[in-house]
């Protein structure tokens, strides 16, 4: 049996992520609001694929998977339940984009540069152990990305080592390099990346490119 992994969300960056842990041999159970929403991804995505409410992903997972609308983050975690996630490691998939258009092709954000989603929901869910991870690059590209033998950098960071550690080996097995940028805080630094990672794609509809952090 492969680890579990509870994927709260019904849109895409949910269907892509779990996608990516049942090709790499994980559980997973997808969590809607509208377990409905999930019959169709339920029926094609095999015997290791189930679906439920927030909560019953969130209990099924040793590992959880944020994947709301960023506005509604807070609400998802409140419906996983608090307690649920308390020791679980909590992947934050998710951007702080504000319910407003993008400026000359900039999203906006609700959050500030001090602070950001991820410190929040730490704050929703004190025991849980997040990291941040898959939000700086287009869903496209989260699973074992072909970028012609250069390996991507996904940025993470998060309060607790051994969490980066597990979700570093998940990056691994997906395709990436990780960047560990330290704690809770390095969020918010690394959401922006998300608004930098869209511009090109609403001023030149260019969607095909991921960062890399060079180094010598
Ligand atoms: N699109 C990308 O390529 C990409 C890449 C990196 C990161 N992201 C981030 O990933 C996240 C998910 O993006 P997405 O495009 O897959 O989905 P989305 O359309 O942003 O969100 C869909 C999910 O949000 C939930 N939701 C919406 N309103 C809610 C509310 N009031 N209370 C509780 N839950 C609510 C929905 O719940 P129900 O299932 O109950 O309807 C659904 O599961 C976003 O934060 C986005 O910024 C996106």
């Amino acid at each position: 049996m492969g680890t579990k992994v509870g994927v709260i969300g019904s849109g895409v960056v949910g269907e892509t992520l779990a996608g990516g842990f049942l090709k790499h041999g994980y559980e997973v159970m997808r969590g809607s609001r509208d377990a409905g929403k999930l019959a169709a991804w339920k029926a094609k995505a095999g015997a290791n694929a189930s679906a439920g409410t927030f909560a019953e992903a969130a209990r099924f997972g040793e590992i959880v998977v944020l994947a709301v609308k960023g506005t509604a983050a807070e609400e998802a975690v409140k419906l996983c339940g608090p307690e649920t996630l308390a020791g679980k490691v909590v992947i934050d998939a998710m951007n702080p984009i504000a319910d407003l258009p993008p400026a000359n092709g900039v999203l906006r954000f609700f959050t500030t540069l001090d602070d950001s989603l991820m410190e929040r929901l730490q704050k929703a869910a004190p025991k849980a152990r997040f990291v941040k991870a898959f939000s700086c690059v287009g869903n496209a590209y989260f699973v074992n990305p072909d970028f012609g033998g250069v390996k991507p950098t996904m940025f993470i960071c998060g309060a607790d080592a051994a969490a980066k550690k597990q979700v570093t080996g998940v990056l691994t097995q997906f395709g990436w390099e990780s960047e560990d940028m330290g704690g809770p805080e390095a969020a918010r630094a690394i959401e922006p990346l998300c608004m930098l990672w869209c511009i090109p794609g609403f001023l030149r509809n260019q969607w095909t490119h991921a960062f890399k952090l060079l180094k010598r």
